[in-house]
């Protein structure tokens, strides 16, 4: 992935759909009294029915798409949280798992194939995702690799009704929430907005030196998480910091990027509904919110922690063993899950429990609850 300045530039028909979104968000900020919090300007660019990048057609990701996402770029990854599960749903004798936003249904897959395996299916896989295109991605990659359970598989339009005992899941969905952004002035946070500017979308001038931003929805949907789940475990694995890492004053600009077609830049503000807008996890904030929600901390760690702990070694000795002619291609997997420099210490995972108790086998070793 690379840092632009430079961006590929869209079809026509991609830039008439951009345009749709526009007109709509400019409805908006019209009747807004001329701006909008960038939280609702991101909440439209991803998430406006029938137009935003999330809800539309585009192919968003693994290689074609915008974006890879680590189940995309290995098996072993979705293995590693299927062990997790496992012993969830065997210390409760059973159970169901819940995954939040599904992506491209590969992650429920793998962790269906695996749990399989090793004898220890759920009753029910529900799938929650926001996006309806996603969807039919999702049944297509299910129907193509595990058929056979597909019959366990269900998709939800909204949390269920009866909580769940099990384990709810969910990779980089924390990141793709929309957030606010500010700016400090005389120490406090004033919310920015974003107004038009011609035909193209431009921030609300604020002075300040220090700009950043947080999920206002944090507490609220901890809340509805907690409730969701009658006994078991929350395991949200994103990339994102503790508190004092994601705030320290040399992070002066925050951590909102943006994917086009694998360039990530820093400006949100264009390719309104053709380009991802993601922020970095405070996984602090996380953290309380959660606690607040009356669930537990049950673990905090990095993904090449989480991974270890879960059974990667002998995951790739048994991938190894069957196609030893995949040797590079795995070991090549290996290191971008868990190296420093890949994706081994920017992404972070964190377990929140609710009856239960059981010391979760992914955080054995390496946990930094402490550092929250
Ligand atoms: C960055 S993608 C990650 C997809 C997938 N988990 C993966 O790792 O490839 C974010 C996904 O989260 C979904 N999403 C965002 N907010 C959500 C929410 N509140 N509930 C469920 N899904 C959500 C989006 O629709 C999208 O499918």
């Amino acid at each position: 992935m690379r840092f632009t300045d430079t961006l590929p530039t869209p079809s026509a028909e991609a830039l008439a759909h951009s345009e749709q979104l526009a007109r709509r968000i400019r409805t908006a900020i019209t009747a807004n009294a001329g701006s909008i919090p960038f939280r609702d300007f991101m909440q439209m660019a991803l998430y406006e029915p029938g137009l935003g990048y999330y809800v539309a057609g585009s192919h968003k990701i693994g290689k074609e798409g915008d974006f890879i996402t680590a189940p995309e770029i290995s098996p072993l990854f979705s293995q590693c949280l299927a062990n997790q599960c496992a012993q969830v749903l065997t210390t409760l004798g059973g159970g169901d798992i819940l995954e939040l936003g599904a992506g491209s249904g590969l992650m429920a897959a793998d962790i269906l194939a695996h749990l399989e395996n090793i004898g220890c299916l759920p009753t029910h896989y529900w799938i929650l995702d926001l996006s309806p295109e996603l969807r039919e991605r999702q049944h297509q990659t299910l129907q193509k690799h595990v058929p056979h359970l597909l019959e366990r598989v269900a998709w939800l339009d909204r949390l269920p009704d009866t909580p769940i005992r099990g384990a709810i899941v969910g990779n980089e969905v924390l990141d793709a929430m929309p957030v606010d952004v500010f700016t400090l002035v005389n120490n406090e946070r004033v919310i920015r907005h974003v107004a038009t500017a011609d035909d193209n979308f431009a921030w609300v001038n604020v002075d300040g030196f220090y700009t950043s931003e947080f999920n206002p929805a944090l507490p609220a949907w901890l809340q509805s998480m907690a409730d969701s789940l009658a006994a078991g475990a929350l395991l949200l694995i994103d990339y994102g910091y503790e508190e004092n890492d994601y705030y320290r004053p040399e992070r002066s600009s925050g951590t909102l990027i943006c994917h086009y077609q694998h360039r990530v830049h820093d400006n949100p503000l264009i390719y309104v509904g053709l380009q991802d807008i993601t922020a970095s996890v405070d996984f602090t904030a996380v953290a309380n919110a959660g606690l607040d929600a009356g669930l537990m901390l049950a673990g905090y760690t990095t993904q090449a922690a989480f991974l270890a702990n879960s059974g990667l070694e002998a995951l790739f000795i048994a991938a190894l063993q069957a196609r030893p002619e995949n040797q590079y291609k795995l070991a090549q997997q290996v290191r971008t899950l868990s190296l420093p420099s890949e994706m081994g210490e920017r992404f972070k995972v964190i377990a929140l429990c609710k009856g239960f108790t059981s010391e979760l086998q992914g955080f054995t070793l390496g946990d930094q609850r402490h550092r929250l």
